[in-house]
């Protein structure tokens, strides 16, 4: 039973450290990468990234102050990923 147990704990150890780790990859050289880059990178990592385009430029203006928090990117990195987004709605 004890055994088990620890079975068990190291089994889960080892699934929430693989998934934490590639979860809390946070795309580096953002100076260098395109907003199209940079989405890719970062807003599929919680979710399935919403595509460009499925909002207006003023709701991407609030989800974009919102996911910034979230996914702890900088203001650099959500400014390129905005204008990504926005440029399907022109
Ligand atoms: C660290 C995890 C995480 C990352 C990374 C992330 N999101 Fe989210 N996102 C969430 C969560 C959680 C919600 C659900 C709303 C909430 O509770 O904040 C959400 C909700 C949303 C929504 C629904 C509208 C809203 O504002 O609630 C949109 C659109 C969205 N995310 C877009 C993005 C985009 C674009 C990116 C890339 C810049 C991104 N997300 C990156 C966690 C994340």
């Amino acid at each position: 039973m004890k055994k088990i147990f620890i079975m068990i704990m190291l089994i889960l150890v080892t699934v929430i450290s693989i998934v934490s780790m590639s979860g809390c990859y946070v795309s580096k050289n953002a100076a260098s990468k395109s907003g199209a880059q940079l989405w890719a990178e970062n807003c599929n990592r919680c979710h399935n990234a919403p595509g460009p385009g499925e909002f207006s430029d003023a709701n991407w203006d609030i989800v974009g102050t919102h996911m910034q928090v979230r996914a702890n990117i900088s203001k650099t990195e959500i400014n390129k990923i905005m204008d990504f987004m926005k440029s399907a709605n022109n």
